[in-house]
């Protein structure tokens, strides 16, 4: 199975930064040969670059998407970001509850779970965002946290359609801390498992959470972590192409 490498660029780039991004991205990538043959490559630009990217990647290996949209089609939501046009502008993921989304803007299980199922009614894979808070974890409720995450957010998708799940331990994103390997490998068994017994057949699991060149390779090598969701480092060309850079074995 390819390996999958997720930019999040969260509130960064114009549509010009991001044009330059993709241009330089591909010109690198296009070097070495194969590259696609092993690795999927996702972009979650901010919403006013979609359309630059469209125009790039459309029709390429690189898929691309918002990182959050309403949960309704569309209609009187002044200021949301349509999963209609998103699928207009050829994207084909998006974001799904975030941490920043659910931490900062409030947003709640059963929301989320309707932003999935509308994506999966338009053919646009979600990439369901879960993990627990440092608080959380120290008091032993991370397994509790991410399967009560996922057993609402996920209620009654399609389980044949294929679906991302990037766990993403909140303590870990923007901060420099990453999860230990071990700490990684525990909890995506858990979640492989949870997903297998719950009869979800087409998905893949990533890792996000200060993931960084240096400590890309390794935890690329743990079973169950299919790939990335990577913030800070996907910024730039350089320090992304080298977390997608490694070889995969
Ligand atoms: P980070 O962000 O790599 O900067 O920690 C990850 C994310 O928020 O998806």
């Amino acid at each position: 199975m390819k390996k999958i490498f997720a930019a999040n660029w969260k509130l960064n780039k114009t549509p010009e930064e991001a044009r330059e991004f993709i241009i330089k991205f591909k010109n690198e990538v296009f070097k070495l040969p194969g590259f696609f043959n092993t690795k999927e490559v996702i972009i979650f630009p901010q919403a006013f670059s979609i359309e630059a990217l469209s125009s790039l990647c459309a029709g390429t290996a690189i898929g691309f998407g918002p990182q959050n949209v309403y949960s309704e089609k569309s209609g009187a939501f002044t200021g949301e970001n349509s999963a209609e046009v998103a699928k207009a502008l050829k994207c084909n993921f998006a974001l799904v509850g975030h941490s920043e989304r659910r931490e900062i803007f409030k947003e709640q299980n059963d929301n989320l779970n309707k932003k999935a199922l509308l994506l999966q009614t338009l053919e646009l894979t979600p990439v369901f965002c879960v993990g627990e808070s440092l608080g959380q974890r120290e008091g032993g409720k991370t397994l509790e946290v991410c399967f009560s995450q996922l057993e609402s957010g996920l209620a009654g998708l399609d389980k044949a359609k294929r679906m991302i799940v990037a766990y993403e331990p909140i303590w870990a994103i923007g901060t420099g801390k990453v999860a230990t390997s071990e700490q990684v490998a525990e909890v995506h068994k858990e979640l492989n498992n949870y997903l297998q017994k719950n009869g979800f057949m087409n998905y893949q699991l990533l890792y996000g959470g200060s993931v960084k060149p240096e400590n890309s390779a390794e935890l690329l090598t743990l079973p169950f972590v299919d790939g990335f969701l990577i913030g800070g480092a996907s910024l730039k060309v350089d320090s992304f192409l080298q977390i997608c850079g490694h070889e995969i074995i």
